[in-house]
């Protein structure tokens, strides 16, 4: 059933990972995806397998580390389509690995541009169209690290910890207008990111194998099972639903009961 005909949806990141299942997912509902990402040729990749499929979709090539970038992609997204009716910010980096006391200054100001302070530039360009039309949802994809804060990851968590907190303020903001403002906080997925640049980091620092990472991080859990793509944008189809008008403010964690 394509409950999302006619919404905009704004995807960042949605090239790649979860952000490419969220857009998939979305479209299939009848949603016009719209996607926000740096590398040309994969974000072109993911809108040309929407379109084969019947379904509407553009590529804005943005970095949201970049305040001008994402300026020059929104008065696009204005010109060409209007108000979008759905936020996703997704797009994030894994930032500098190592104890605080060898992480450079500038490698949390990198991190926080793109997890954190894009998001909100996002939020803050995008909000007054949801309140005008008085509807919208903002999902913003947290993680556990905001809560649990593994080693060597202080820059990744700070920055999730901030958007978690961007949440709970935007929805104060937002709730009276019929927008909803939500985080969803993943336990790990083995996305492209986990694989080439996580996971190894994670090994070097402390010594261990992937696998042995691997199997520790999924013991975490009680369900002894890793978060995968597919339950992230199932959870993101309900919370955009009207059958989720009720719930804001939330952090919503999809780890196992990690
Ligand atoms: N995978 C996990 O285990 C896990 C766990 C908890 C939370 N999360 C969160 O889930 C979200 C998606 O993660 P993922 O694992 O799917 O990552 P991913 O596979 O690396 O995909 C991230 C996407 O973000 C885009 N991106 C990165 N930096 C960007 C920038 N500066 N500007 C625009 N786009 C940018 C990338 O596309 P381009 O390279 O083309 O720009 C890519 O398509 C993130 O917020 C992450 O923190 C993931």
């Amino acid at each position: 059933m394509e409950i999302f005909k006619n919404r905009n949806v704004l995807v960042t990141g949605g090239s790649g990972g979860i952000g490419r299942e969220i857009c998939r997912t979305m479209a299939h509902a009848g949603a016009n995806i719209l996607i926000f990402s740096r590398n040309e040729e994969k974000g072109k990749r993911v809108v040309d397998e929407l379109r084969n499929d019947g379904r509407k979709a553009e590529f804005f090539q943005t970095d949201i580390g970049d305040s001008e970038s994402i300026n020059f992609s929104v008065s696009r997204v204005r010109e060409q389509i209007g108000s979008i009716d759905v936020l996703i910010n997704n797009a994030a980096i894994s930032g500098f690995m190592g104890p605080v006391t060898t992480t450079p200054v500038e490698e949390l100001q990198s991190v926080l541009n793109v997890n954190l302070v894009g998001a909100f530039q996002l939020a803050r360009d995008f909000l007054p169209g949801m309140i005008n039309n008085k509807f919208g949802r903002i999902i913003n994809i947290s993680s556990v690290a905001s809560r649990v804060n593994p080693v060597n990851s202080a820059t990744y968590n700070i920055s999730k910890a901030g958007l978690d907190a961007l949440t709970k303020s935007l929805s104060r903001e937002a709730a009276s207008y019929g927008i909803t403002v939500n985080s969803i906080a993943p336990g790990l997925i083995l996305t492209d990111r986990i694989v080439n640049s996580r996971l190894p980091g994670l090994a070097e620092k402390s010594g261990n194998s992937e696998e042995d990472i691997l199997r520790a991080i999924t013991c975490q859990s009680d369900t002894q099972k890793l978060t995968t793509e597919t339950e992230i944008a199932e959870l993101v189809l309900f919370l955009c639903s009207n059958g989720a008008g009720n719930i804001t403010g939330e952090v919503i964690n999809l780890s196992g009961g990690y």
